[in-house]
């Protein structure tokens, strides 16, 4: 079985927009189910400003917590400009990643720079990252389409994803923030972009607002990309790109991929664990699209195993 290797963004983009504060103990809980579950690589947080994004406050102390309980999980935490890095590295942190958008008005909303400003940051923070030997992503957001410009240009994200590689990101991530991009544009684009970016330092990243997620999974799939990100539960969006709902669920993902012979190494289960623990922190219904349906399979696996 070829494998396909998944991201959990949960505890970093499904957390930051939640209206429930959710405490670091709990984090710590949900990325110890993740990791239970076979999740091997988790963005746990960010290293931004605490007035702009209040719920990733905890980010020293998260990265400090983490490093001593899990030595095998990848952990990733986002850290937009020089200052961010540097928190990251008093943390302890193992890998970073950088977020530039890929138009102007994005780019101001989220970080409150220019589209050049945020290129030189993001390649400023890159090449501190290297010299301090740190694993490195680049993000290019609104990727598809952004809330404010409408339709991104697809060589507006070649330009930058290829500026991201040459300045040392080891994987590059092309996110479809607001969740407006459909099939057949995922699968174009992502064969486009894999010309510029070695297809195996190309991931994806997609929310389920239009409920094309899945579907753009696939695509995405079917145009040789084998890195995702996805969110457990759904839970998602982004606080400063308005209409930015749920991600693509890890749920909906892995059944997905393991339908159609692709080998994600997380059990469903397990994974559910995870998404009810979620439900319990925010307090309300969570999970991807298959998740009536798997919560039935568990209660049959369970009484099956039990008789
Ligand atoms: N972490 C913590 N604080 C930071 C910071 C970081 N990475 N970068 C800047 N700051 C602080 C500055 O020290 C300064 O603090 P002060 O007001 O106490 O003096 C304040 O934030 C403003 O600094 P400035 O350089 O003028 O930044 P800004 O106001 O233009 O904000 C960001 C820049 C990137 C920090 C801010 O826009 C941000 O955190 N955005 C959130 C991005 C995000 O998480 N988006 C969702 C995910 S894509
Ligand atoms: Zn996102």
């Amino acid at each position: 079985m070829e494998a396909i290797h998944i991201t959990d963004v949960a505890p970093r983009d499904g957390l930051q927009n939640q209206s429930v504060h959710v405490p670091t103990q709990a984090k710590l809980k949900l990325i110890e189910l993740l990791s239970n579950a076979g999740v091997s690589s988790v963005e746990a947080t960010s290293f931004v400003s605490p007035k702009a994004v209040p719920q990733m406050a905890d980010a020293t102390e998260l990265v400090q917590e983490l490093s001593r309980v899990f030595e095998n999980l990848r952990l990733s935490v986002l850290a937009p400009n020089l200052k961010g890095l540097e928190r990251a590295l008093a943390a302890g942190a193992k890998e970073i990643a950088v977020v530039l958008s890929a138009t102007e008005m994005m780019n101001q909303k989220n970080i409150n720079m220019s589209l050049d400003a945020a290129i030189a940051a993001s390649e400023q923070t890159l090449h501190r990252a290297r010299d301090h030997g740190l694993r490195r992503r680049a993000y290019i957001a609104v990727a598809f389409e952004c809330p404010f410009e409408g339709a991104t240009g697809l060589d507006r994200t070649m330009l930058l994803a290829k500026k991201m590689l040459e300045a040392g990101a080891q994987e590059v991530v092309i996110a479809d923030t607001i969740g407006a991009a459909a099939p057949l544009d995922v699968k174009e684009r992502m064969s486009a972009l894999a010309e510029v970016v070695p297809v195996s330092q190309l991931a994806i990243h997609l929310h389920d607002t239009r409920g094309m997620a899945v579907a753009n999974a696939w695509a995405a799939l079917e145009a040789g990309i084998r890195r995702f990100d996805s969110s457990v539960g759904g839970i998602g969006g982004c606080p400063f790109a308005p209409g930015a709902a749920g991600n693509l669920a890890t749920e909906d993902l892995v059944l997905m991929a393991g339908q159609c012979g692709f080998d994600t190494g997380i059990d469903l289960n397990l994974l559910l664990d995870a998404v009810d623990f979620a439900e319990g922190v925010l307090e309300r219904p969570l999970g991807g699209r298959s998740s009536a349906w798997l919560r039935r399979r568990r209660a049959r696996d369970t009484s099956a195993s039990a008789s």
